[in-house]
């Protein structure tokens, strides 16, 4: 259970280092705002609630495909006795998939990589019950995070990185294919990544999964704005923006945009911006991309990987991809 107490919506704020990567983002057609913005402790517990809404299946489908499966992965990755999960959120997922895939309960060390430090708090506390796992956390990005998940790599374990819930979709593809050379780039020979992605299906689940009806998923949208009101200073008026989700087949990808209802002036005085938004125009705030099972498996190939094993839920439309880091 998440530790409420300590949930604040308080500043998460915005290092002045990445504050080029939003003005850049924003100097876009159309305009954009990186994602990794979303993500602030109330964003974070909003994308918590989203993962139990009946209409965003990830989650819950790969938990079930982890907890199925448990013992063939485990069996499949060498038997690895070290865990790295790159954005572990809870923690719940690692926790399942520790239950049912070690059953003896050996010691196992676990690392995880996490930007939010709520969800590190969190999944601590849901992972303290595994009295057989070390636990070590990073409260990082993806890149530092595996810088330090290299460092504190031991040659008596096999490493089994996981990188669950769909996030390799939030990368566009040639970002993608980079974080998975930098992931391939800390692991040795025996080594193997654990990948979990959303599959494409039909367009109407796809924009339910997006555009829930009980508005979550737009709440989490909005708030990237009363992050930047609040840790930036701007002026965005959320009553004169809407939540939209738009599915791309060609481009086999979901964009979350916010869309200005009418024509204003935009000031974010502490990133020195000034601009205006049309009636219509969107800023562009998130992709999702959609994979078919086979490709997953040829994406890991490009990268430097040698996919092993794939455990797919084709009605669910989601994909377990195992890939080995051999020499
Ligand atoms: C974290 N990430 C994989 C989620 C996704 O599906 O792209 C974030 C999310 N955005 C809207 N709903 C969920």
């Amino acid at each position: 259970m998440r530790d409420t107490t300590r949930l604040t919506t308080a500043a998460t704020a915005v290092d002045p280092s990445q504050i080029s990567e939003i003005q850049y983002a924003l100097s876009l057609t159309p305009r954009q705002l990186p994602a990794w913005l979303l993500y602030d402790d109330l964003g974070t517990a909003l994308f918590e609630a989203i993962c139990h809404l009946p209409w965003y299946g990830v989650t819950r489908v790969e938990r079930q495909l982890l907890s199925r499966h448990a013992a063939s992965i485990v069996e499949a990755a060498g038997r690895p006795t070290r865990l790295v999960e790159l954005g572990a959120g809870s923690g719940d997922k690692l926790a399942t998939f520790i239950d049912a895939g070690w059953p003896l309960r050996p010691p196992l060390v676990a690392e995880l990589v996490d930007v939010s430090s709520g969800a590190l708090q969190a999944s601590r506390l849901r992972l303290a019950a595994l009295e057989h796992v070390e636990l070590k956390t990073w409260p990082l990005s993806y890149e530092p995070g595996l810088q330090e998940v290299a460092r504190s790599a031991d040659a008596d374990r096999r490493t089994l990185v996981l990188f669950l819930g769909s996030n390799l979709g939030n990368f566009d593809p040639p970002d993608a294919e980079l974080f998975l050379r930098q992931v391939r780039a800390v692991l040795g020979a025996g080594d193997a990544l654990l990948i979990g992605t959303d599959l494409v299906k039909d367009a109407r689940t796809l924009q339910l999964a997006y555009d829930d009806p009980l508005g979550v998923t737009a709440a989490f949208n909005r708030n990237l704005l009363v992050r930047l009101n609040r840790d930036l200073h701007a002026n965005f008026d959320l009553a004169r923006f809407v939540h939209e989700a738009r599915w791309d087949a060609e481009a086999s990808r979901v964009e979350m945009h916010l869309v200005s209802l009418a024509r204003q002036d935009i000031r974010i005085p502490d990133a020195e911006l000034a601009f205006s938004l049309e009636k219509g125009e969107s800023i562009w705030t998130e992709r999702s991309y959609k994979y078919e099972a086979p490709e997953v498996m040829r994406r890991l190939a490009d990268a430097g990987f040698a996919p092993t094993a794939q455990w797919c839920d084709t009605a669910a439309g989601f994909a377990l991809t195992l890939a080995h880091a051999d020499d």
